[in-house]
């Protein structure tokens, strides 16, 4: 049976417009208006926008840290995509050390497989480099996994920087991409020993050990490592007003610098950190919340398209019995918050209700930007004839409150608490599937690894 979503606004990065949709199977197959067919299914989508799915290309389900496991499994995290209309993520499989990209591989498609309520794909993070490693790399990309990720912090994760530039020149063979983590490992090791010898213990001092250079410097090193290499390249969660100067100034040069950044570093300041209260171990992730002069000048850098996705960068642990491991020790929080359930409201009220951004803009950078840099455009990212039926109707005069208590996300807080909302997912499609009907999710289970091709931005 055919769907047909009548007089709905469908949002494009380009323009909006007034028409109907069509959707046979999995698929979309008409765009018009005044669509009919007696035997189809209407959904009236009049006062509504028709955004294509979103996209979070920066999660962590069911993470081992090696101590704990992230509260959200790609169960729970991808219901509670779906039911803020993200139709695809992509999440971080990740090398153990000792292991072969392949096994990385088979360990988290089997942590998806048939438990999924969207789409899911995978960036490959590398965590040890060597040439049997550089001759899995055409494999992976053979296989749909076209992204990796290295990381600068971290010392059970991260490269060095001749590793990264290896990696680099290895990936323009295959039109694969490199993100990074920026930050300076070192500066971070030795800044967040300084505040545990002065006594520093609470998480005020999260922010005091990974101060702003500490990012930049490490955005500026990979910019520079990548114009060496010659290849384009991305950074995740950018939080900075410097780091953003730095690739201001690499594009003007000429070199593909992608962004990402995130609605907490958009939304939530550091001044959160001040209390001397365990309380604030809810925002400890990396790198940490910034100043509202950092938070401004991200907003004018979307505003100004500088900045080219939003992800939430979702690793969610509980407050209680999670983060507080580290309750003697703030070195010992796990990092992350969660987010994925809440990004489209987030952008749509902050960004899109408040003036700071358009419409389309919120098409582009939580849907239409992600498909063509991670590989999935057309196939994803947008509504036209011939896409997958990926596609929200968002109810523009919807009005909410975020709070632990109403959310999906399995995690018993979450750092947009009180938070005031406008608009909401109301009817999302996957592949044509019916998946949430008037925001309450209907079908779950039904997401599918999605293989991809090069970056095509
Ligand atoms: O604190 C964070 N962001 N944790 C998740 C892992 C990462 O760095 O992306
Ligand atoms: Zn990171
Ligand atoms: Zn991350």
């Amino acid at each position: 049976m055919s769907i047909i979503i009548k007089n709905g606004t469908i949002v494009t990065p380009k323009k909006s417009y007034i028409s109907d949709i069509r959707i046979e199977d999995e698929i979309i197959v008409d765009i018009g208006e005044n669509l009919e067919d007696d035997q189809a299914k209407i959904i009236d989508a009049t006062g509504c926008l028709v955004f294509p799915g979103f996209i979070d290309s920066h999660t962590h389900f069911d993470l081992d840290t090696g101590y704990t496991r992230t509260a959200d499994n790609f169960k729970t995290g991808t219901a509670a995509a779906i039911v803020g209309g993200t139709t695809t993520i992509l999440d971080f499989a990740t090398q153990n050390k000792g292991e072969t990209l392949s096994e990385a591989l088979t360990n988290w498609n089997k942590l998806a497989k048939d438990v999924s309520s969207c789409d899911y794909g995978f960036h490959m993070a590398i965590t040890q480099w060597n040439e049997d490693i550089k001759d899995e790399i055409k494999i992976m990309c053979s296989q749909g996994i076209t992204s990796f990720k290295a990381y600068m912090a971290y010392d059970n994760l991260r490269l060095n920087d001749g590793e990264i530039y290896d990696i680099l020149k290895c990936l323009k063979k295959y039109n694969g991409l490199l993100s990074v983590h920026c930050e300076n490992g070192d500066l971070v090791n030795t800044m967040i020993k300084e505040q545990l010898n002065s006594g520093n213990i609470t998480p005020a001092a999260h922010p005091l050990s990974r101060p702003n250079i500490v990012e930049s410097e490490a955005v500026s090193r990979y910019i520079d490592i990548a114009n060496l290499a010659g290849a384009p390249i991305y950074i995740v969660h950018l939080s900075t007003k410097e780091s953003l100067e730095e690739v201001v100034k690499a594009r003007k040069r000429g070199q593909k610098v992608y962004v990402e950044t995130c609605p907490q570093y958009l939304l939530l300041e550091d001044s959160l950190y001040l209390s001397d209260d365990f309380e604030s171990a809810k925002y400890v992730l990396s790198p940490p919340l910034r100043k509202r002069d950092d938070l401004e000048k991200l907003w004018k850098a979307l505003s100004a398209e500088e900045i080219d996705t939003i992800g939430t960068d979702h690793c969610s642990f509980n407050f209680k019995g999670q983060k507080d491991h580290g309750i003697n020790d703030f070195s010992k929080i796990p990092n992350g918050i969660p987010g994925v359930e809440h990004r489209p409201v987030l952008m749509y009220s902050y960004g899109v209700d408040s003036g700071k951004i358009t419409k389309e803009q919120m098409c582009s950078v939580l849907s239409e930007n992600i498909a063509k840099i991670f590989g999935m455009y057309p196939r994803k990212g947008v509504i036209q004839v011939g896409s997958d039926a990926d596609i929200v109707i968002w109810d523009v005069l919807s009005k909410g409150i975020i709070s632990k208590d109403n959310q999906s996300q399995n995690v018993d807080y979450t750092p947009f608490e009180g938070f005031k909302t406008v608009g909401s997912a109301k009817h999302v499609f996957l592949r044509g599937k019916h998946v949430v009907e008037n925001g309450n999710i209907i079908k779950r289970n039904s997401g599918k690894f999605i293989k991809r091709g090069g970056c095509n931005f």
